[in-house]
C-alpha cells in the first residue's frame, strides 16, 4: 500500500491560543492520512497540548545567541514540536530570506531531530519569463535527501490567489522536483475542498500545504479526508 498522504495546515499569523485550542476542540483528522497543524509560535504549545502533530512555522540554524525574533530548534522540541516549515515563499519575499539561510535552516532543524517541509516555487513572472526550473533547480540545490525532509511545491502566484496550478502544471513540476530531490512532494496553493481530489491525484504529489482553507475546521477536515480515500 502507498504511503499517506501529508496534510500540513499553515496557519500562518492566524489563531491565538484560545482560537488554537478551540479548533482543536472541534477537530477530528480521519484515519489514513498524516497531519500537520502549523500555528503561529504563541498557539504552538495549546496545539500540541491537543496531541495533534505540530511543526513550526520556521526555526534558526543556531541552538542560542543573539538573534531576535528567531527560535531554535530545541525550544521547540522542549515544546513538543516536532517540525519545521522552512522557506516559505512569505519569508523569502517580505522578510529577505536566502536560499543560502533555508539550507542553514533545514541543515539545522534535520540534525537536531526535526522533521521539514522545505518551500519552493517560482512567482508568476518567473513563469511567464519560462524561468520555472531554473528557479527550482537553484532552489532545491541547497537540499538533499534526508528521511525527515519534505519539499512543497509552492507556486508564488496560487498562493492565497484562488488561482491553483492545473494538473498538468502541478504533474510537471512534481516530477521534476523528484528528479532533483527524491523526497515527498506537497503541492501548496489555493488548496480548497473542491479542487483537492483532482490535484491531491497527480503523481507524484504526496501531500498538500493548506494554508486559508486551514483555518476552518470543515474545510480542513474535508480536504484531509479527501487525502485520506485516495491512498485507501
Ligand atoms: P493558501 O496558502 O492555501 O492560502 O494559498 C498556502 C501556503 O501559503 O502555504
Amino acid at each position: 500500500m502507498k504511503r499517506a498522504m501529508l496534510i500540513a495546515g499553515n496557519w500562518k499569523m492566524y489563531k491565538g491560543p484560545s482560537e488554537a485550542q478551540a479548533f482543536c476542540a472541534a477537530f477530528a483528522p480521519p484515519r489514513g492520512v498524516d497531519v500537520v497543524l502549523l500555528p503561529a509560535f504563541p498557539a504552538l504549545a495549546a496545539t500540541v497540548e491537543s496531541g495533534t502533530t505540530v511543526f513550526a512555522q520556521n526555526v534558526h540554524w543556531e541552538d542560542e545567541g543573539a538573534f531576535t525574533g528567531e527560535v531554535s530548534a530545541s525550544m521547540l522540541h522542549e515544546l513538543g514540536v516536532v517540525g519545521a516549515l522552512v522557506g516559505h515563499s512569505e519569508r523569502r519575499q517580505l522578510f529577505g530570506e536566502t536560499d543560502d539561510g533555508v539550507a542553514r535552516r533545514v541543515a539545522h532543524a534535520l540534525e537536531a531531530g526535526l522533521h521539514v517541509i522545505a518551500c519552493v516555487g517560482e512567482t508568476g513572472e518567473e513563469r511567464e519569463r519560462g524561468q520555472m526550473e531554473e528557479v527550482l533547480r537553484r532552489q532545491l540545490s541547497v537540499l538533499q535527501r534526508h528521511e525527515r525532509l519534505a519539499v512543497a511545491y509552492e507556486p508564488v502566484w496560487a498562493i492565497g490567489t484562488g488561482v491553483t496550478a492545473t494538473p498538468e502544471q502541478v504533474q510537471a513540476a512534481h516530477a521534476f522536483v523528484k528528479g532533483l530531490v527524491d523526497v515527498p512532494v506537497l503541492y501548496g496553493g489555493s488548496v480548497k475542498p473542491d479542487n483537492a481530489a483532482e490535484l491531491l491525484a497527480q503523481p507524484g504529489v504526496d501531500g498538500a500545504l493548506v494554508g486559508g482553507a486551514s483555518l476552518d475546521v470543515a474545510s480542513f477536515t474535508a480536504i484531509c479526508e479527501t487525502a485520506s480515500a485516495l491512498r485507501s
